[in-house]
């Protein structure tokens, strides 16, 4: 039973903890062997080399490289035996897949030649008495479809990052390629016939089974995700328990800057060209939109009553919008204290140390003033 990776699911909190039930499960199913995908360093390695310790999780890499240790990152190849043949189960990920981890900067990891790579490893696979080998190709199906045509001595092919699920099979060169599809929607079996002498793949048959409602949920199964479900808003809760909105008055209400925009076009015009009118953006394409600790700085109004909140219509106030500086719309008091207050605003969120560390009032105010 293989996968060809991308198990993980995308950089947030809930989806990180979604994962970690991903694995708990996919152990039970029993794979041979899992490839790497650019997913599944979404939550870093140290979560990675957790999950596979505590699921026993067979994931396998041969271009994936540790960057501060230089060393490989998971087993090169793995070696299993069915029906009399010695399989070699390996992966490469395509080095042109940004890896972003959650929380830090730069990529833990590099990413080596998929071709030189392959090109060395065969022979070596061969020498270890493997009969047959099986590569996952993290990277897409058309670009497996090239790549096969460039290293030689593959067997069979499971190109992953693909979304191609009906009857993929082909034959490139010598090489069977199928190609994985998405979010467990489909399930791929190959019935393969092996020269008995060599383990020569000589013909091969491939059904593609669509996962839809034909097939009976499983009761245990179901429960299990429901009790998950239940955990899964504790774990929301409890991130959210501390960054209750505390501060402000139940009065006033934030309006958003739509609103303003009625009286104040050329202001509108302004701040939609700043960095403030894209600060949420920022925080989603990292991957932390539901981080209760940086919401506080890239929105309007966190942690106040009425302010920021991913359920609508709070989200509305994502990004740093008027309010965020001048406070809450409904006061929009003529006597200078929406000015005073803006003024004081920014070291609120520019807090020199951390964020901010070439703030200067004059400087900054000049790229946004208005
Ligand atoms: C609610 C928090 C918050 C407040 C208040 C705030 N800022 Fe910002 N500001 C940010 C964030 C977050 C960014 C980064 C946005 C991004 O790129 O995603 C930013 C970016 C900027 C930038 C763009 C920096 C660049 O080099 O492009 C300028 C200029 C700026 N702020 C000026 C100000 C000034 C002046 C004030 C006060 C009048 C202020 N900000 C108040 C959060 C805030
Ligand atoms: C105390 C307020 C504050 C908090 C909390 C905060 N940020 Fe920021 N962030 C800022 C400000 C202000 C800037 C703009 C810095 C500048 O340009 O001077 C910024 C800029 C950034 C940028 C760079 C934007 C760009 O131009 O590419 C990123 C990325 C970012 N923040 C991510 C985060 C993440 C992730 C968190 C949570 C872990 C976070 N921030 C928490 C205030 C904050
Ligand atoms: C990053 C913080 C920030 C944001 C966002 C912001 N302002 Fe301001 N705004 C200020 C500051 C600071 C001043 C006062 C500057 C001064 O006079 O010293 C100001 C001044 C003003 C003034 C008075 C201008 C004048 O002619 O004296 C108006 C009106 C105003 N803002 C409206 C808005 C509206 C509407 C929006 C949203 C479309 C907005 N502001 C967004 C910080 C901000
Ligand atoms: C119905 C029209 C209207 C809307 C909507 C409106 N304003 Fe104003 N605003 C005005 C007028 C008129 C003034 C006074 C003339 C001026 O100073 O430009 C003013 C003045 C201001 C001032 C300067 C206050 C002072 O003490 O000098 C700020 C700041 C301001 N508005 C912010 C906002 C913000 C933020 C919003 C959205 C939440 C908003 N306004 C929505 C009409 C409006």
């Amino acid at each position: 039973m293989l996968d060809a990776g991308g198990l993980f699911g995308k950089r947030t909190l809930m989806e990180k903890e979604q994962s970690r039930f991903l694995c708990e499960v996919t152990s039970e199913f029993g794979y041979d062997a899992i490839g790497l995908g650019d997913e599944d360093l979404n939550y870093g390695i140290d979560f990675l080399r957790e999950a596979i310790a505590e699921y026993s999780l067979p994931f396998t890499s041969a271009n994936v490289f540790e960057t501060a240790t230089g060393e490989l990152l998971l087993p090169e190849y793995l070696k299993i035996k069915r029906g009399g043949i010695t399989f070699g189960i390996c992966s490469v990920l395509d080095p042109d897949l940004p890896i972003t981890t959650m929380g830090k900067t730069e990529s833990p990891v590099e990413v080596r030649d998929p071709i030189a790579t392959l090109r060395e490893l065969i022979p070596r696979m061969r020498d270890d008495g493997i009969e047959s080998i099986i590569l996952f190709c993290h990277m897409g199906d058309k670009k497996t479809e090239a790549f096969l045509n460039q290293v030689a001595g593959v067997d069979i092919c499971l190109a992953g990052n693909s979304r191609r699920p009906y009857s993929s099979e082909r034959v490139v060169g010598k090489t069977c390629l199928i190609s994985g599809s998405f979010e467990g929607r489909y399930m791929g079996q190959l019935k393969g016939d092996f020269e008995k002498s060599t383990g020569k793949l000589k013909a091969f048959e491939v059904d593609i089974t669509k996962l839809d409602e034909k097939f009976i949920e499983e009761a245990t199964m179901l429960a299990r995700i429901e009790d998950f479900k239940v955990h899964l808003e504790e774990v929301r809760l409890n991130a959210r328990g501390i960054y209750k909105p505390t501060k402000g008055s139940d009065k006033e209400q934030f309006l958003t800057s739509r609103e303003c925009r009625k009286c104040h076009r050329s202001t509108w015009d302004t701040l939609m060209q700043s960095a403030h009118n894209s600060a949420y953006t920022t925080l989603s394409r990292k991957g932390q939109a539901d981080e209760p600790e940086c919401l506080s700085c890239h929105t309007t109004g966190y942690l106040y009553k009425g302010g920021y909140d991913e359920k609508p219509p709070a989200n509305r106030l994502a990004h740093v919008q008027c309010e965020a500086c001048h406070g809450y719309g409904t006061m929009h008091s003529r006597d200078g204290s929406m000015l005073e207050r803006a003024r004081k605003s920014c070291v609120v969120c520019h807090n020199n140390e951390d964020c901010s560390p070439d703030f200067d009032y004059d400087v900054y105010w000049e790229k946004i003033k208005h």
